[in-house]
């Protein structure tokens, strides 16, 4: 599904992306089931892609060691910025976009992932592309992306907030579940070149202490972008439905929510057919 005119890069705050530093946490954790499959090694050179505030960036710097090279690229200056306090002479991060990796060159790196991010990408063709030229031969990428097919239990139940509270008819038009489906993803990755794909769809379990932690990690998560389209009377009467619901999730051990993610990884061809026309 195509994410163009919905999602604008220019909602973020330093006060969401502070909050990101604290919530994506949950990101960061979920990112490592994205990291093993990569089996990176010693003196690797990865790209991160949507890197955020870099934590899951630190962690793969140290995974590939001095002899190594990681950057991370986020659109956000807020999140780049934070991001940035977690630089070294082996890590770096800049602002820049997946649609546009021309800073790099052709085959510059042996890795690239985007953990939590694709669903966000507005044109996934072109980043594709792009991720496929900056890859060297035989080079990996990794990348995890919700399927509008399976939401969130969050986003299921604050649908229902949204009908309870009386904007059934807005719902789809401020609620619209991003993602790829397998079917998407998979003509996507073929499209752009990549071979020895695969793909799980995931499902993690979250536990938040209360109903402001599910909705801070939502609107730092989404920069933003999360139920921009309702005034704050409405949005009163919203999170009050969406709690109600939430708190019939509370178990002894906080409140349990699940999240379902697709990760999917595939290369790039250690070398091209070359056809003979004779
Ligand atoms: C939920 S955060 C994930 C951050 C980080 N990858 C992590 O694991 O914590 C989503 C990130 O995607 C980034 N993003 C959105 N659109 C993007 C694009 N077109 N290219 C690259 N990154 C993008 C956002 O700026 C945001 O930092």
């Amino acid at each position: 599904m195509s994410t163009a005119g919905v999602i604008s890069l220019e909602r973020d705050t330093p006060e969401l992306a502070r909050t990101y530093e604290q919530a994506g946490i949950l990101q960061f954790h979920h990112g490592k089931f994205l990291i093993g499959p990569l089996a990176l090694k010693s003196g690797d050179r990865v790209l991160d892609i949507g890197a955020g505030t870099g934590r899951l960036t630190e962690f793969v710097a140290g995974l590939v060691g001095p002899t190594g090279r990681v950057i991370g690229i986020d659109p956000l200056e807020n999140r780049v910025a934070i991001a940035r306090l977690r630089a070294s002479g082996t890590l770096t991060f800049d602002v820049g976009r997946a649609e546009d990796l021309s800073r790099f060159g052709p085959a510059e790196f042996d890795a690239v992932y985007l953990n939590s991010v694709f669903h966000w990408i507005a044109d996934k063709r072109q980043a594709l592309r792009e991720i496929e030229r900056v890859l060297r031969p035989g080079g990996r990428i990794g990348l995890n992306v919700q399927d509008p097919t399976k939401p969130h239990e969050s986003r299921t139940l604050l649908r229902q907030a949204i009908e309870q509270a009386g904007f059934g008819e807005r719902s789809s038009e401020s609620h619209r579940v991003l993602g790829s489906t397998e079917d998407e993803l998979k003509a996507l990755f073929a499209e752009a070149g990549f071979v020895d794909y695969r793909s799980d769809l995931r499902s993690l379990i979250d536990l938040h202490d209360d109903v402001d932690s599910v909705l801070g990690r939502s609107e730092a998560s989404a920069f933003g972008n999360f139920l921009g389209s309702f005034s704050s009377e409405e949005r009163a009467a919203i999170d009050a439905a969406f709690a109600a619901l939430v708190e019939a999730k509370r178990t002894p051990e906080g409140l349990r929510l699940e999240r379902y993610l697709r990760f999917a990884f595939a290369r790039k061809p250690r070398s091209r057919t070359v056809t003979s026309v004779s």
